[in-house]
């Protein structure tokens, strides 16, 4: 029997008049107005040129290179045979994880908490996005530091809130102060953004800083949401420190942000999770219930296995990521015009190129950061992500989370081809 085709086109765009024949947008405004992942474009477009054969290096994927720990691949297979993992768990998440990472986030950064206190997300991404639906009201504001990670700002007005960038340099390492705070604060601001060390600047605050952000948000009323999937990513001197620690007061309006994705190199298995005042999780327990039930149950396990494990294999992985930075950083300074402050944590060089833009370049004249992407991905295939992700044009991101010979090989390009500046 012949099947009728489906009446679809890859692109529909006409309007469809509702019931009274008025034209609505086919799809709602909300969801319309979200900009896809600028750093995810990038990694499909630099991993697609590569499946088609082309010597293509990417540097602007936000995961480590190394496969997970085997001990935690090695629970997940276990799991996998055991019925009881083929079920759904709690919508909080299994409650042995919950009191595992309580136990982690207690024993890495002195944070007192319980297995009450959180909610197993599918990644730190959702912890981020059910964080702002669980605390914005249309309108509200969310003080920003800028550059921000990609997700955020989309975050914040997919749950109603306005984003408020605090725009930060390199001259002041991109740490925002007090002061740029407080010029940015209204009586609608309800939520402070914190990411130390950050995606993608690689800043990490100094303890007495963000003690000094935490009581300056607390005497203003504010809530802060701060992101610590990278707290075991730092180099040199530089010390994560976490906000509701060094401010204790600061607990009861606090949701803290962490996740297994940076830390045991398991960004496919999505678990992250929030840790949170109680009414705060049992909010967004309640969407995390309607939207995803739970995180998928083996990989719960795995993420047990993780945090209970050891940080054997993080020390391993730090001490690689550190090596590269170094090489990273020396080699971008190399490069006539290039300005690259040193990333103190995560796993990203953020250098300043706005004194290569407007230029001439193989018959090209790239006036922004996103032409400047562009034309590097054309002409020498290396893939890294414009500035203009992050809120701020004239600068490119670059991680480090690949092989020491592709860095070498990928910046070396860069330089040739950038010599040929006019
Ligand atoms: C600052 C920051 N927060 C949170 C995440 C979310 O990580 P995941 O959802 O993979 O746990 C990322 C990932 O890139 C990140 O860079």
């Amino acid at each position: 029997m012949a099947s009728a085709e489906p009446a679809r086109t890859a692109h529909p765009t006409a309007p469809l008049p509702g019931p009274d024949g008025t034209v609505r947008s086919r799809v709602s405004r909300r969801v319309g107005s979200i900009a896809p992942s600028a750093t995810l474009a990038v990694d499909a477009k630099a991993k697609a040129l590569k499946a088609a054969g082309r010597p293509v290096i990417g540097f602007g994927a936000g995961e480590p290179d190394f496969p997970t720990p085997e001990h935690i691949v090695e629970a997940a297979v276990a799991a996998c045979r055991e019925p009881r993992f083929h079920r759904y768990t709690p919508a909080a998440g299994l409650p042995e994880l919950r009191e595992a990472i309580a136990a982690a986030t207690q024993r890495n950064s002195g944070l007192a908490c319980t297995a009450a206190d959180v909610l197993v997300t599918n990644g730190g991404k959702q912890a981020v996005y059910e964080a702002m639906a669980a605390l914005l009201d249309p309108g509200d504001e969310v003080l920003l530091p800028t550059p921000y990670w990609t997700t955020y700002p989309e975050t914040i007005r997919l749950a109603g809130g306005v984003p408020v960038e605090v725009v930060t340099e390199e001259s002041t390492g991109y740490q925002a102060s007090i002061e740029q705070f407080a010029a940015h604060l209204t009586p609608r601001t309800k939520i402070l953004l914190f990411c130390s060390p950050c995606n993608p600047t690689g800043a990490v605050y100094p303890p007495d800083q963000v003690a000094e952000i935490g009581r300056w948000a607390l005497e203003q009323g504010l809530w802060v949401v701060t992101d610590e999937i990278y707290e075991h990513l730092v180099y040199g001197d530089a010390q994560h420190v976490s906000m509701p620690v060094v401010v204790p007061e600061l607990a009861e309006r606090c949701v803290v942000v962490n996740g297994v994705a940076k830390t045991f190199a398991m960004t496919g298995w999505r678990v992250g999770w929030m840790i949170a005042p109680r009414d705060v999780v049992s909010a967004a327990t309640n969407l995390h219930s309607h939207s995803t039930s739970n995180v998928a149950n083996v990989s719960q396990a795995a993420a047990l296995a993780a945090l209970t494990g050891g940080l054997d294999d993080v020390v391993t992985m730090r001490a690689a990521f550190d090596r590269r930075r170094q090489l990273m950083v020396s080699m971008l300074r190399e490069i006539p015009g290039l300005a690259c402050p040193e990333p103190q944590g995560a796993f990203y060089a953020y250098p300043c190129v706005r004194t290569l833009l407007g230029r001439e370049l193989r018959g090209r004249r790239p006036t922004t950061s996103a032409e400047l992407a562009t034309l590097i991905l054309d002409e020498v295939e290396v893939a890294v992500v414009p500035g203009e992700a992050f809120g701020t044009d004239g600068y490119l991101r670059l991680s480090y989370a690949l092989g020491d010979d592709d860095l070498v090989e990928g910046i070396t390009r860069i330089r040739r081809l950038l010599s040929e500046l006019g």
